[in-house]
């Protein structure tokens, strides 16, 4: 009897680490400019989209490589909610090309489902902040204090429309209402 159950016990956690290293994948073979390197990452799956990170415990600041396939005349964000979850309250930076034509990288604090989308500043500090669009998808890099020097945050991350060069709006079905979800620094 024992023989026949033990097979099914030993399948779990293979299972698990199989789907485990299956959902790292994704994210494990990215490359970034000027050879960045980050200690960790984690395919969000949702939108396509991938979060590198290098956490620094001495100061409680993150560098991150957020990734997302976007065509050229749309916006991407990455966000940290420190106060919920979702939209509201979201601290975003988004990336996309401006009225200029140029790949800008602006922070935003969603506190309305119609918001007027400026650069301003959040509720964390941003030391810096950059963003490339290359095969199909930018990717945001930034460094950041995590807010609260929490090193566990609920993230959300967003794709969508860029109208007179301000992001204005995104689909409100599917994977573009899912996209969010705790992220760990320590772990990934
Ligand atoms: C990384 O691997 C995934 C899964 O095999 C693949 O879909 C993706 O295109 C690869 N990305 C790069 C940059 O090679
Ligand atoms: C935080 O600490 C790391 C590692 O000690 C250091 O490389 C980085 O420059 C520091 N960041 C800031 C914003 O002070
Ligand atoms: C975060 O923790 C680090 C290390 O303990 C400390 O130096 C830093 O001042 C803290 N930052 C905030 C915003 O509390
Ligand atoms: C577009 O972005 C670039 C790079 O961030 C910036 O230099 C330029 O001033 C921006 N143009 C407008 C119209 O905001
Ligand atoms: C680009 O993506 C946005 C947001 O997903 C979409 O609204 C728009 O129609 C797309 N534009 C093109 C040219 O595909």
């Amino acid at each position: 009897m024992a023989i026949t159950i033990r097979p099914a016990i030993l399948l779990l956690p293979l299972l698990l680490s199989l789907f485990l290293r299956s959902s790292a994948q994704n994210c494990l073979n990215e490359t970034f400019s000027n050879n960045k390197l980050y200690d960790r990452c984690s395919s969000l799956v949702l939108l396509s989209a991938t979060l590198h990170w290098t956490y620094h415990p001495s100061n409680g600041t993150a560098d991150i490589a957020y990734r997302a396939p976007q065509n050229s005349s749309g916006f991407v964000a990455w966000a940290i909610n420190p106060s919920s979850s979702g939209m509201i309250g979201a601290n975003a930076l988004l990336a996309f090309h401006n009225s200029s034509g140029a790949v800008t990288v602006i922070s935003y604090v969603f506190n309305s489902y119609s918001p007027s989308v400026r650069d301003s500043k959040l509720s964390f500090t941003v030391y810096s902040r950059e963003a490339e669009y290359s095969n199909g998808a930018y990717t945001i890099y930034a460094t950041v204090a995590l807010a609260g020097n929490k090193t566990t945050l609920n993230t959300v991350w967003q794709a969508g429309q860029v109208t007179g060069g301000v992001p204005v709006g995104h689909a409100t079905t599917g994977d573009n209402i899912k996209s969010k979800g705790s992220t760990n620094f320590l772990s990934g």
